[in-house]
């Protein structure tokens, strides 16, 4: 199991994408299963049932996710607010993609399907979520000015599995 954290905009679903697909791995993300499961998107899971609400449906899938067969997964970038999520985390191969607060936002500016992104404090958000990435990661993988492919490239270098899937 490699999963996937970091902010919104990180380029977890695009990074695992590529991640999964080089490892030969199926690709997975918690918010499309989500989606799939509740038949309804994140945003209107936000608008109708609060994000309390959310949080539970995440911890719940991404919980059952992590006893399921190995595959890559993204997490959404508030995954980490609920310990059920950590501790389901805690001593896989966890991945930080550390994306700059900026970059971040050029990234999902105006994205309508990411509610977070309309909370007025949205720096103090990206700043207090720190700590908790940090702490779940086992390795962190700058993300700033580089591509998908070189963020790959370095995902596999810092997990050590460099050639794996070559
Ligand atoms: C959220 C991030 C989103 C999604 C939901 C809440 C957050 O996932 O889970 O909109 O609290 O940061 P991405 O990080 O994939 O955008």
């Amino acid at each position: 199991m490699i999963v996937l954290i970091g902010f919104m905009g990180a380029g977890k679903t695009t990074v695992g994408g590529l991640l999964a697909q080089h490892l030969g791995m199926p690709f997975v993300d918690s918010d499309a299963v989500i989606e799939a499961a509740e038949g309804l998107a994140v945003r209107e899971i936000f608008a109708t049932r609060g994000e309390a609400e959310f949080r539970r449906v995440e911890a719940a899938t991404i919980t059952r996710l992590m006893s399921g067969p190995d595959v890559v997964l993204a997490v959404g970038g508030g995954a980490l607010t609920t310990a059920a999520v950590r501790a389901a985390l805690a001593g896989h191969q966890v991945v930080l993609l550390d994306v700059a607060f900026e970059e971040a936002l050029e990234r999902v500016a105006a994205d309508p399907g990411r509610p977070m992104l309309h909370q007025p404090d949205l720096s103090g958000l990206y700043d207090r979520r720190q700590d908790g990435y940090r702490e779940a990661a086992r390795v962190a993988v700058p993300v700033s000015g580089r591509s998908p492919r070189e963020v790959v490239a370095d995902v596999l270098a810092a997990l050590g599995m460099d050639g794996v899937g070559e």
